[in-house]
């Protein structure tokens, strides 16, 4: 079954990227998200701040959906969820962190790029995958050919997900929101341009929904 926490942020549709090195620009980037209208971050993994990162954007950003991305193992995901995190991502199909997850009643998105990789997540009661690397591995032509077989599943394509394709994956049935870093440009978060990922999560909504926010 699919939380409120993940209807929400399929309502979204959209799934922004955090990659962090100090955990002292969380709340700013945080807060750029939501005043973007994308009020999701996936923290990811990739750096030392990310549960830093995590812990402060759950205590300072409201509204803000904080979950943590790039999850390898079962330890990090208990880190993520005891920093705050209300949901887990992981790059590549984890059966231990998938169960770690479900048995601990956390939402959990667990990576995919094969049949037989969404055939084990379905097993397990999954309803929505990661598809990743979404570009690499046949983008829009796959997510079709896997609506056939997998019909019930639904996916959040990420890896080459940009503002230029993304109402192509979005357009399809099987896709529940599409991710990536396409709406937080790293050269923008090296220089602190919080404005700038505001009005780049703007411009996603926009193509998202077709009018302003
Ligand atoms: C991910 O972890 O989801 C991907 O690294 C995102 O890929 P992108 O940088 O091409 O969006």
């Amino acid at each position: 079954m699919i939380s409120e926490n993940m209807k929400m942020m399929f309502d979204i549709g959209l799934v922004p990227l955090v990659v962090i090195d100090d955990a002292a620009d969380a709340v700013s980037f945080g807060q750029a998200l939501v005043d973007g209208g994308v009020p999701v971050a996936e923290v990811t993994f990739r750096t030392d701040a990310c549960l830093d990162a995590i812990r402060a954007m759950r205590q300072h950003v409201p509204g803000l959906l904080v979950g943590a991305g790039t999850v390898h193992n079962v330890a990090q995901a208990d880190a993520a969820v005891k920093a705050g995190a209300e949901f887990i991502v992981t790059p590549a199909f984890n059966p231990a962190v998938t169960q770690w997850c479900i048995d601990n009643h956390v939402d959990i998105v667990p990576g995919t790029v094969s049949p037989a990789d969404i055939e084990a997540a379905n097993g397990m009661g999954i309803e929505v995958c990661k598809f990743f690397p979404a570009a690499a591995y046949g983008g829009v032509k796959t997510l079709k050919a896997l609506a056939g077989p997998f019909r019930d599943m639904k996916f959040l394509p990420t890896g080459g997900v940009n503002l230029e394709n993304m109402t192509e994956y979005l357009d399809l049935s099987n896709v529940a929101a599409v991710g990536g870093s396409f709406m937080t440009p790293s050269d923008m978060v090296r220089n602190k341009d919080w404005a700038g990922i505001t009005a780049t999560c703007r411009q996603a909504v926009h193509n998202l929904l077709g009018f302003e926010i």
